[in-house]
């Protein structure tokens, strides 16, 4: 390990937030009820029953986040826009001005401060009036998502260079159509693998609006939760059981992307409950990208169980090893990860889209938050991108999950992720000491690699 570790020139350095999560407002200036706002307001849905309906105040208070974010030094910010927010019924003949007039002012004022946006579309939060003829389980659902990103195209594709279309598809179907945990609170396989494939035709649909809107060249992407799966032992079984997760989880949206199809073991199992496709679904959807997004957070463990119905596996926790509140921590994770997906896939470009640690951070009476554990965990995977780089992995850049604490959907406000405290009952913010670590690191374009941090071993 070199006592130094330096990031290529002009490496995308940034944080990343999500509309629900942050804004609050939630129906304010003529903004239109998401399923996420219906959801939390449904007693026993979320950790003690907290909602999104302030979050942390961005919609009033979004200046003063981005003077945090340029205190940090921060060179980018994804947020996500509220499509309720701009189109409160979903569909293009109903635009609500206030809305979209939001999102103009804010991006106006990041690039004014120097922080470039990346804007995605949609990040879990759909219209409510849209989940009520079907939601993202129909065709319809995805042709409106095409005329929503062609809207805001054209409002913002002078100014924004960095789009994407979608916040990880295979959460939003498996979570909100399957588990129920999520909006819109489904348990039904046959809408859950809908949804994957008209989130990916909406993908599809909005690259293509996007494209023909903004004449300049922009780049445009996808942001894909993806884990890299181990088998729990070198059995046959467990190795099978850990190659059907795979395409589960991570090929079923990368291969009808990359590939324009979807893996033959996936048409094996679920082949019958797929929706009606047009014939050319898989050329759409798999039309090139710009980059790929990939929000990392931890791996998969999978053993071989046959008394789970359907796909007799289940995920497991190693003992022994290192948890946050939420996942296994696996540093090394997202360097096989980069570059199996080089491998198979060979992406243009590459940005870490989300990455960062839940932790039960506290603030001392000092008024600082020691928040170590997240700078460890920062350093860790980053030392592990800076490696995958290495061996030619083009990432071009990495943002942290997230800017600040929010509201982590189910978990509510029990979990912070932030580089950034926000006291929930007075909104204060105050930069933890890992976000005074990310401005250095921003600074110099790299780090000395050191322990900050010894997870206790009893
Ligand atoms: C990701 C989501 C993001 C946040 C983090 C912790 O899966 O995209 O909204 O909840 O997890």
């Amino acid at each position: 390990m070199p006592d130094f570790l330096s990031f290529p020139p002009g490496f995308i350095w940034g944080a990343a937030t999500s509309a629900y999560q942050i804004e609050g407002g939630w129906n304010e200036d003529g903004k239109g009820p998401s399923i996420w706002d219906t959801f939390a307001h449904l007693p026993g849905k979320t950790y003690h029953g907290a909602t999104g309906d302030v979050a942390v105040d961005h919609y009033h208070r979004w200046k003063e986040d981005i003077q945090l974010m340029k205190s940090m030094g921060l060179r980018a910010y994804r947020f996500s826009v509220a499509w309720s927010r701009v189109l409160p019924k979903g569909i293009p003949q109903q635009i609500n001005l206030p809305g979209l007039d939001f999102y103009e002012r804010l991006v106006d004022e990041l690039l004014a401060n120097g922080i470039q946006p990346l804007l995605t579309l949609f990040h879990y939060d759909l219209p409510q009036v849209l989940q009520d003829q079907g939601g993202f389980s129909t065709r319809d659902t995805a042709c409106y998502f095409g005329d929503y990103a062609a809207i805001l195209a054209n409002k913002l594709g002078d100014r924004v260079s960095s789009w994407l279309t979608i916040n990880e598809p295979m959460v939003f179907a498996a979570d909100g159509h399957l588990s129920g945990e999520h909006a819109p609170g489904l348990k039904d396989i046959q809408s859950a693998i809908a949804s994957i494939h008209f989130q990916l035709l909406g993908h599809g649909l909005a690259v293509q609006a996007i494209r023909s809107a903004i004449s300049r060249p922009v780049s445009v992407g996808i942001a894909l939760n993806l884990n890299p799966v181990y088998p729990a032992s070198q059995s046959d079984e467990d190795i099978q059981a850990a190659i059907l997760y795979d395409c589960l989880l991570n090929r079923s949206t990368l291969d009808p992307i990359f590939l324009g199809k979807y893996p033959q073991e996936l048409l094996n199992l679920i082949g019958l409950l797929l929706p009606p496709m047009e014939a050319d679904d898989l050329k759409v959807i798999s039309a090139p990208i710009d980059f790929l997004g990939i929000n990392y957070y931890t791996r998969s463990v999978i053993k071989n169980e046959p008394g789970i119905p359907f796909v007799e596996l289940v995920p497991i926790l190693p003992p022994g090893n290192v948890y946050s509140q939420m996942w296994e921590i696996y540093p090394q994770g997202i360097y096989e990860l980069l570059t199996q997906i080089q491998k198979d896939y060979h992406p243009a470009q590459i940005m870490i889209t989300e990455n960062g640690v839940p932790a039960g951070d506290d603030i001392d009476l000092d008024d600082k938050v020691r928040d170590v554990r997240r700078i460890q965990y920062l350093q860790d995977h980053l030392i592990q991108v800076r490696k995958a780089m290495g061996e030619g992995v083009p990432v071009t850049g990495y943002l942290v999950w997230s800017l600040m604490d929010n509201f982590e959907w189910a978990h509510g406000y029990r979990t912070r992720f932030g580089l950034v405290y926000v006291d929930f009952d007075t909104l204060k913010r105050t930069v933890k000491l890992s976000g005074e670590w990310y401005r250095q690191v921003i600074s110099s374009n790299g780090f000395a690699p050191k322990a900050f941090y010894i997870e206790p071993d009893l």
